[in-house]
């Protein structure tokens, strides 16, 4: 199994990483880079680099169309990411268990035109060309009220800035090509961000006097915390799953993250070889930024509160406090647990404290914490605005609880595969319990955390009542995607069900083309790179 990838939050003490693309010499190095790579053979699977040689040819001759008079420079890619399970649990500082996947964002760069801009320009016409002085970036305000695609790498020079304070960043021309459906569950954002972080730096290091090459522009570890951070200014208050996946994935692996009590991605390898997972898209977009306030940004703020709670009405003290927001519910598992208490004991302290299932106005909760309406206002909804009639503390806590403790179980079995004399009647019992799990997520994610949709239930449904072994929805939820696991010789007539009994019977024009980007199956693909020289293969 390749080494964990670990850094505190502070200080970084990350090992070295033995990743087996990377052309860098990582494995003296103290702590791992992002790649630098110089074959698309090195990105992609195998299966996966026909179509991608043929996107990236097409990408280069667009950006020579574009700009014929200058040089791309590199290239900067980072993926999406489906996770497997542990949904809405890495802002409570829980482990989740994502990949990342082959759709990414690549960002063509042009450095070193002398005309002091930033240019982007996208390859899909939904996000006109933008251009920013760069004489201007270092105050620049993110305006979070407004849904704008390029707030997107703003983000990424945010993030640039808190790296490397004193940057020069030179002018780059840019062309951004984007794979991942966005909305969808598969976290585009945050592909966004990290690589437009890692465009930025790449840039930086590049121009910087004396440089020879484009080794060591960024630590993994540095471009996930910072891409963490930075992208909370287009508006949601997100957690770290979706940066880590993008940043750490490693080829045939799932990744263990864990937030507490330092960032740590642990690959962990696929012990049988009989399963698959399916990506299938609802189709609904589910606009984080714009429905923030009402869902995402809002269990937040609930779970948070419900910590402080807790704690609170426990007397466990002040809670250690999250990214300047909150106390967390793994804050209070741990205050807990210093007191001999066990998971069980605080699900029934969480009962005991949130009686009333209809939930809490904020009267009664600043009642429950013992501070104003305004001071809570000020505290939790006024950086990430929210509306709510009551809090639902009693349900987003459980959630949060049960599912931390699916996470591990789920991790567990995943690193033992059933002994092989036990023959195929064990494979199938693997997999069954392998996916209950993922099948009572989704319940949870349904009942208690409120986060599905009737889109996603009915996809779910059908995954199962087509030969699923489980299937839950992946992401934020609200719409987006599902991820079901399937038997790895019955998936591709699995796709074919649900092409008939979903795609074509809710969207009855909708082209195959359009289908194929939908529901695919999926196989867990590297992190971020840097690639430079030869485009082609
Ligand atoms: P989730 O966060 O649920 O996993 P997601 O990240 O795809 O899904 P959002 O967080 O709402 O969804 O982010 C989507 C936004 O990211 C888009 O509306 C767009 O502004 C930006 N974005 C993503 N990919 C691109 C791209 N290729 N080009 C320009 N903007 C993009
Ligand atoms: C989004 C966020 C992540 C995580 C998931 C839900 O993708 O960006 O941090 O909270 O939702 O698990
Ligand atoms: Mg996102």
């Amino acid at each position: 199994m390749p080494p964990s990838f670990e850094s505190s939050i502070t200080t970084l003490t990350g090992t070295a990483a033995s990743s087996p693309v990377s052309e860098v010499d990582e494995m003296h190095a103290a702590v791992p880079n992002v790649p630098v790579i110089s074959s698309l053979s090195s990105v992609y699977s195998v299966s996966a680099l026909p179509s991608q040689e043929h996107r990236w040819a097409s990408l280069v001759a667009s950006f020579e169309q574009l700009y014929p008079n200058e040089d791309l420079t590199f290239i900067a890619r980072s993926p999406g990411r489906v996770n497997l399970i542990g949904e809405h649990i890495d802002y409570s500082l829980f482990d989740v268990l994502p990949m990342a996947i082959t759709q990414d964002v690549l960002i063509a760069v042009h450095v070193g035109a002398t005309d002091g801009q930033i240019v982007l320009n996208n390859t899909d016409p939904h996000f006109p060309a933008r251009t920013f002085n760069i004489a201007d970036l270092k105050e620049i305000e993110i305006d979070a009220t407004v849904h704008e695609w390029s707030n997107y790498f703003l983000a990424g020079v945010k993030g640039a800035f808190s790296l490397l304070p004193s940057a020069k960043i030179p002018s780059m021309h840019c062309l951004i090509d984007g794979r991942i459906p966005t909305g969808s569950g598969l976290s585009s954002s945050s592909a966004f961000v990290c690589a437009s972080l890692l465009a930025i730096v790449t840039a930086v290091k590049a121009m910087a006097p004396n440089s020879t090459s484009f080794a060591s522009a960024v630590t993994k570890s540095d471009l996930v915390q910072s891409s963490v951070v930075s992208e909370r200014y287009v508006g949601v208050n997100s957690g770290g799953m979706d940066q880590s996946a993008s940043v750490f994935g490693v080829p045939g692996h799932a990744l263990q993250v864990q937030f507490y009590p330092a960032l740590k991605a642990t690959p962990i390898a696929f012990q049988s070889d009989g399963f698959a997972f399916v990506i299938a898209n609802t189709l609904v977009v589910a606009d984080k930024h714009v429905t923030g306030p009402i869902h995402y940004n809002l269990r937040v703020v609930e779970t948070a509160v419900a910590a402080e709670i807790l704690a609170k009405q426990c007397g466990l003290g002040p809670l250690p406090i999250r990214d300047g927001f909150g106390g967390t519910v793994r804050g209070v598992v741990e205050a807990f647990k210093a007191r001999g208490v066990d998971a069980t004991g605080v699900m029934n302290k969480v009962k005991e404290v949130f009686s009333k299932e209809e939930g809490y106005t904020l009267a009664e909760t600043a009642q429950l914490l013992g501070q104003s309406e305004l001071e809570i206002t000020k505290k939790y909804m006024t950086r990430f605005p929210v509306r709510f009639e009551r809090f639902q503390f009693r349900a987003r806590a459980l959630h949060v609880l049960e599912e931390a403790q699916r996470v591990q179980k789920f991790c567990q079995m995943l690193t033992h595969a059933p002994a092989d004399q036990d023959g195929a009647d064990a494979e199938e019992q693997y997999l069954r319990a392998l996916a209950s799990i993922m099948t009572a997520s989704h319940q949870s994610c349904r009942d208690l955390f409120d986060c599905s949709c009737e889109e996603l239930d009915e996809l779910v449904g059908l995954a199962v009542a087509n030969g699923a072994y489980g299937s839950r929805l992946t992401g934020a939820g609200w719409g987006g995607a599902t991820v079901s696991l399937v038997r790895k010789d019955k998936a591709a007539e699995f796709v074919q069900c649900l092409k008939k009994e979903y795609y074509l019977k809710r969207y009855p024009e909708i082209s195959e083309d359009k289908m194929n980007d939908a529901i695919c199956i999926t196989e867990p693909a590297l992190g971020s790179a840097v690639v430079v020289g030869n485009y082609n293969v």
